[in-house]
């Protein structure tokens, strides 16, 4: 199921990891792009290779948006499939395009609304169905395939850049029908989330998948006591009659959580990871490393590799201490990276200040370590385990439109700021590393171990989040109250 699953993951990822590569090749510019009066070379305008990059980042906030309200009706594991077949057709579209750049464009719209369906859904489908005690490192196995996909994309194009004719960019785009296909072929396969199963009245169904997925017998405790919590949500939750979707702003804690999941998925962008993937390249030109497809293969297998240990960190030291640490960590990086760039690089002739470059590039490497253990897998968990299941598509899928917007805002304004303040650029995303910190510290509650229903009735139950940890859960009645007060 994780493999099959974090299929979305790897679609996402190799995305980013093809884009940079194929923009640069020389067949895609002499198509797509314009000639350069003074040179005769082809070359894109910021505001043409930022709508090609840009526009699958407007068509991921509306697939996010979408997603939600259609899986709510028609359950997880179709809404998967149908946007994997979304996706392919996308790529037909870019496929295709022989000389105009806004059919690769639309293309790459239609796509960005597949992956932002697929990045909802899929860590959705994922916290709905593993065991608890697996369920943060399940869905970190979602981020472990972004970077694969990334490190995969990496070195296709790399393996392609230098055939001279259009198969250096369709061979990428092509092999990119493969994901997909495995995706929403293979999960048909698969039983729909338990939750969304009980939800819907068939909680023979859901006793089933809940057996299959733990591997325990279907009158075993655990999934006793998982449906009869499930139950008791469903029964405290209908004390309270209708609901209509703004109580994702007026629901019992709610407006506190929706805000919280779309902060922290701003804030996982605000880290500034995506400076390194989009324009790594430019800064680990300092050393000499002058092949930004070499470059770009770095990035990648630092990324992958250290996501490995974050599979492991999220369960061990839980969510709340990974994301603190992480997030200074990332600080103190950037501030050190910030600072070399600005005080000690010779920006004109990087080569002359070789030391410079290559702290440059160590601390880069740092921040990528730090940013794949922690804030790169744990986000994406941390919003799937939020919210309660009659509110989580659509809070999930708002709070991931707050990474696609930041991720759009931050790559299509980077260059213009770096032009303005170069690598001062860093010190903004440290003050927000800074400020990632104590947004978890103050409100995120520690979620590791708990059982998703539980973690609600900690939100509404208003538990200091920095005392969370060592919170123990109310009885039935209790919780009924609880409800009731709302
Ligand atoms: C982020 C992406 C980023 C990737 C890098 C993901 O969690 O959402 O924007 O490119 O991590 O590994």
């Amino acid at each position: 199921m994780a493999f099959l699953v974090s299929m979305g993951g790897f679609v996402f990822g190799y995305d980013t990891g093809t884009i940079s590569g194929i923009l640069n090749m020389d067949d895609f510019l002499r198509r797509f792009g314009q000639p350069d009066p003074h040179t005769s070379k082809y070359y894109f305008t910021n505001v043409r290779k930022g709508l090609i990059v840009g526009l699958l980042s407007i068509g991921c906030l509306v697939g996010a948006l979408v997603a939600a309200p259609i899986a709510d009706r028609i359950g997880r594991k179709f809404t998967i499939t149908f946007w994997s077949l979304i996706y392919c057709v996308s790529l037909i579209v870019q496929i295709s395009a022989t000389e105009k750049w806004y059919q690769v464009a639309i293309g790459r719209l239609v796509g960005g609304s597949g992956i932002g369906a697929l990045s909802v859904l899929v860590p959705m489908y994922m916290s709905e169905t593993s065991p608890r005690q697996i369920r943060g490192a399940l869905v970190c196995a979602f981020q472990l395939f972004i970077t694969f996909g990334i490190l995969i994309g990496n070195l296709v194009v790399f393996g392609t850049h230098k055939k001279q004719n259009a198969n250096c960019w369709r061979i990428p785009i092509g092999i990119g029908f493969v994901w997909p296909a495995l995706l929403g072929g293979g999960i048909v396969f698969l039983p729909d989330s338990p939750r969304f199963a009980y939800r819907a009245g068939k909680t023979e169904i859901a006793r089933k998948t809940m057996s299959r997925f733990y591997g325990v017998p279907e009158n075993h405790e655990i999934i006793h006591l998982e449906i009869e919590e499930m139950r008791e949500k469903l029964e405290a939750e209908t004390v309270v009659g209708e609901h209509p979707w703004y109580e994702i702003f007026t629901g019992p804690r709610m407006a506190y959580r929706t805000l919280l999941g779309v902060a922290l998925q701003a804030l996982q962008q605000l880290t500034g990871a995506n400076f390194f993937f989009y324009y790594g390249n430019t800064v680990f030109q300092a050393t000499g490393l002058s092949d930004s497809y070499e470059t770009q293969i770095i990035l990648g297998v630092v990324n992958f590799a250290m996501t490995f240990v974050g599979l492991w960190v999220v369960e061990t030291f839980g969510r709340r201490k990974c994301l603190i640490y992480g997030a200074l960590w990332m600080f103190v990086c950037f501030m050190i990276f910030a600072s070399v760039g600005h005080y000690s690089l010779d920006q004109n002739n990087p080569t002359m200040t070789p030391k410079a470059g290559a702290a440059m590039i160590c601390f880069a490497c740092f921040f990528i370590c730090g940013f794949a253990t922690t804030w790169g897998c744990i986000v994406w968990g941390v919003v799937g385990e939020l919210y309660p299941s009659r509110y989580r598509a659509l809070c999930m899928g708002l709070a991931t439109c707050g990474n696609w917007i930041f991720v759009f805002l931050i790559g299509f304004f980077t260059p213009f700021i770096t032009e303005a303040i170069e690598y001062r650029y860093g010190y903004i995303f440290a003050a927000c590393c800074f400020a990632a910190a104590f947004v978890v510290y103050f409100f995120v509650c520690e979620s590791k171990g708990r059982s998703l229903e539980e973690i609600d009735t900690m939100y509404i139950m208003r538990v200091r989040p920095w005392q969370s940890e060592n919170w123990t859960p109310p009885v039935n009645e209790d919780l009924k109250k609880i409800y009731k007060f709302y």
